[in-house]
């Protein structure tokens, strides 16, 4: 196992009826922001039940925070920010509003211009806003890390950040808030917290046994739950437990120590940014391509995933090898998530379009070993066409 930093200032407030503390946890003379993104906080009821926790607190609004969050429009809230004078943030809503509350705390405080946050990876952070989530679609783990992704409209670009600063002060997490989820995002949602967890396991054993374990279990829970949470619907403990483990597989914790590789989500961005897929899909499409392109530099731990995850144990190496990724295929298509490029009407021009970002964006050394140059990624497109 490799040496390792673990900071995490997150508090997390988990259960039914918990959006109640935010008394507690906003400072009690904050002049608060609310964040919240197109229209279903209002419709489910959730922004009302905030703002009466909120009680007396001076607050604002600022709604119509995309899915996949613009540059564009938090940079309105940064305007408003500095207008109204808030000294707190509080985001209502999924991956994209607490994302873009990321964002928006960094670029209040950053001094030229805020998308030198983006370019920098975050290195140019110095400081940012305090600010809290309410989390209503169990998915991203946003709310107890400290990454974001932001796109740029108008150059197409979606670029992601980490920075110390930008961990949540704290999360409030009410299952219940899950139920009004439409089928697509719980799926999107599964999809999304199972390839956090492989772009952090599947790469090569580093003697890292509870990291392995933990992501282990964590994979066996989403195969378990996740159908489970679309058949049904109305089950309090299967979002409890859905939402628990999508915080933990981003929360940092399986993570220490150990390779990464993150191919899969670089390369999901380019599609999300140039053809407006969700992102959950645009990764289902690219990880089963990805594991069979890079079938040897991932061999220990294909085979590992194969037999602890899937119980696979049978075969040649190459043949659980194929056995471990048609399983993979087959519960993302499991849960309404098609896995082909073509399923989503992309076609091999869409091919030479997304490895022009790839080159544009510097996407050219990924993986645990930077070995995924434009090539490998073209290879791994067109085996997933
Ligand atoms: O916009 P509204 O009307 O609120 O509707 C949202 C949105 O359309 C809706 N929704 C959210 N909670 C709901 C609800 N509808 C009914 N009931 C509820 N309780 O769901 C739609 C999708 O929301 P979004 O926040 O976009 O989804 P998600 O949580 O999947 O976030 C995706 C974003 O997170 C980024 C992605 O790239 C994408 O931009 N990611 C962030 C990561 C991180 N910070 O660590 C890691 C991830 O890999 C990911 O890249
Ligand atoms: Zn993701």
């Amino acid at each position: 196992m490799y040496s390792f930093d673990y900071y995490n200032p997150t508090h997390i407030s988990f259960g039914e009826g918990k959006i109640a503390e935010l008394d507690k946890l906003v400072p009690s003379k904050a002049k608060v922001l609310v964040l919240f993104g197109g229209n279903s906080a209002k419709r489910t009821g959730t922004l009302d039940e905030v703002k009466t926790a909120l009680g007396q607190r001076d607050i604002v609004e600022f709604g119509g925070i995309e899915a996949n969050p613009t540059y564009e429009t938090l940079m309105q809230a940064v305007a408003v920010i500095k207008e109204e004078k808030i000294d707190f943030l509080l985001a209502v809503g999924g991956g994209s509003v607490i994302d873009g509350t990321k964002f928006v705390a960094a670029a209040a405080l950053f001094e030229g211009e805020p998308w030198d946050i983006l370019l920098s990876w975050g290195a140019k952070v110095t400081e940012a806003m305090p600010f809290g989530t309410v989390l209503t679609l169990p998915a991203t783990g946003s709310e107890m890390n400290s990454a974001s992704v932001v796109t740029r409209k108008e150059f197409q670009a979606k670029l992601s950040f980490m920075s110390d600063h930008v961990f949540p002060q704290f999360s409030v997490l009410d299952p219940s808030k899950t139920f009004t989820l439409p089928e697509r995002q719980v799926a999107n949602g599964v999809v999304d917290a199972f390839i956090h967890i492989t772009e952090q396991y599947l790469t090569y054993p580093v003697n890292a046994p509870v990291q392995d374990r933990f992501a282990e279990g964590l994979l066996q829970t989403l195969i378990e739950l996740g159908p489970k949470a679309l058949s049904q619907p109305d089950d309090f403990d299967v979002r409890a437990n859905l939402m628990w483990v999508a915080t933990m597989a981003l929360s940092g914790v399986i993570g220490k120590g150990i390779p990464h590789d993150w191919a899969t989500h670089m390369i999901g961005h380019e599609l999300t940014a140039l053809y407006d897929i969700d992102h959950a899909r645009t990764i289902a499409m690219i990880l089963p391509g990805m594991l069979d392109c890079r079938r040897d530099s991932k061999q220990e731990k294909l085979l590992q995933y194969g037999e602890r995850v899937w119980g696979i144990s049978q075969g040649t190496i190459d043949e659980r090898i194929d056995a471990a990724i048609t399983k993979t295929r087959e519960f993302f298509e499991a849960m309404g998530i098609k896995t082909r490029l073509s399923d989503y009407d992309l076609t091999a021009a869409s091919i030479d379009e997304i490895m022009t970002k790839l080159e544009k964006h510097g996407m050219t050394a990924l993986g645990e070993k930077q070995d995924v140059d434009l090539a490998m990624s073209r290879k791994i497109l067109e085996r997933n066409l």
